[in-house]
């Protein structure tokens, strides 16, 4: 029997409906490692240790074997599917008319829900790529982002939340200058923003950003993603779980480097959604919440690590002319075209 956390004892954050929600959910992106067994066979146990909160995508290819876990928990009274907060997000080959609402549909379906608590648009941009492909491939079909295109797709996720299908809202990938063109024309604001965000990637002006704007940020990879698909990694990245100052806190604490990355970020407060399938993993980066706090000196020196090294640099969604991935992410402060 794995060991159990009181869900009511786990902190909460606040959306700008005064809804209360978990400080941390569990990650389903199995970066092409792990199979959807494994992954929902994690999911069923971390339900059963005291999760609340799961990010889920129809790109990450499991929901289906999601869905099968969350309704045997309902049936069987495990957990009510009103005190589980669930996510999904619309891939980048259903931006067009008609889409996303098909999208959606389809998430519902395999998730076996009647609705969502948030539906992200996953990335700010229609540019596919096939699953697994390598990082040097291009689409020619592939575009800049489009802030008209972007609000077309926006209009299909509103009416999403008219008709009750989620109960709120949620954009991804997003930089300044593209919420900058867009949120204006938002009818219905996105209640949170999923953002990669760990120690040696803090981004600290977005994450601002949305805090001042009431907008919730999600710290996706927030153990630095040490098992991300290779095409994600290169010779300058860091890795978080092994820098000098964080291993030090993290024997202090006598806790995995994981763990410390969790702690600073829900007492930093972001919604940290870590993945693994291992019981003995996700038990400890739930229980990380409820226990041990790290003290003002050593988020001190969290605060100090930011190194301002992405991990997901996209370059797979980049388009013919594009000078590199940095254009994914408008780093002088306008809409790279
Ligand atoms: N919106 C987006 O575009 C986007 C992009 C990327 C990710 N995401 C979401 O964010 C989630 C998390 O990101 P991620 O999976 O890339 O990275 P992550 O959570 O930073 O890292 C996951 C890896 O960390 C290790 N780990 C987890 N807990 C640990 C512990 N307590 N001790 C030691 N090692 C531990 C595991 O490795 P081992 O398996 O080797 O133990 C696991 O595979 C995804 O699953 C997905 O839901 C969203």
């Amino acid at each position: 029997m794995s060991e159990f956390i009181r869900p009511e004892l786990v902190p909460k954050r606040k959306l700008f409906t005064g809804e209360e929600i978990p400080c941390i959910g569990m990650g389903t992106f199995g970066s092409d490692r792990f199979t959807p067994e494994e992954i929902s066979g994690a999911v069923a146990g971390a339900i059963r240790c005291g999760y609340r909160m799961f990010d889920c995508a129809a790109v990450y290819g499991n929901e289906d074997q999601i869905g099968q876990v969350f309704a045997k928990a309902f049936s069987e009274g495990v957990v009510k599917r009103e005190e589980l907060f669930i996510t999904s997000k619309v891939w980048n080959n259903m931006h067009g008319k008609g889409d996303v609402l098909l999208s959606c549909a389809q998430t519902l379906k395999d998730l076996q829900l009647d609705y969502l608590d948030v539906f992200f648009v996953h990335w700010p941009f229609a540019n596919y790529h096939a699953p697994g492909c390598d990082g040097d491939s291009r689409n020619p079909d592939s575009k800049p982002f489009d802030p008209e295109a972007f609000i077309a797709t926006w209009r299909q996720m509103e009416r999403l939340y008219d008709m009750g299908l989620t109960r709120h809202l949620g954009m991804s990938n997003m930089t300044i200058p593209k919420l900058e063109a867009v949120l204006p024309y938002c009818r219905i604001k996105p209640s949170l923003i999923e953002m990669e965000l760990h120690p040696c990637f803090q981004q600290p002006e977005l994450y601002d950003y949305c805090v001042s704007r009431q907008i919730l940020p999600i710290g996706f990879c927030p153990i630095g993603s040490p098992t991300r698909p290779d095409r994600d990694k290169t010779e300058a990245d860091i890795a978080d779980i092994q820098m000098p100052e964080l291993v030090a806190i993290a024997q202090k604490h006598g806790v995995h480097p994981a763990v410390i990355c969790l702690k600073w970020a829900v007492q930093r407060g972001q919604i940290p959604i870590p993945f693994s399938i291992h019981e003995n993993e996700y038990v400890s980066n739930l229980r990380c919440t409820v226990e041990d706090p790290l003290s003002e000196e050593e988020m001190a020196v969290m605060a100090s690590l930011d190194r301002n090294c992405r991990l997901i640099k996209g370059q797979v969604f980049l388009w013919e002319g594009a000078k590199g991935w940095e254009d994914l992410w408008d780093l002088d402060g306008t809409i790279t075209k």
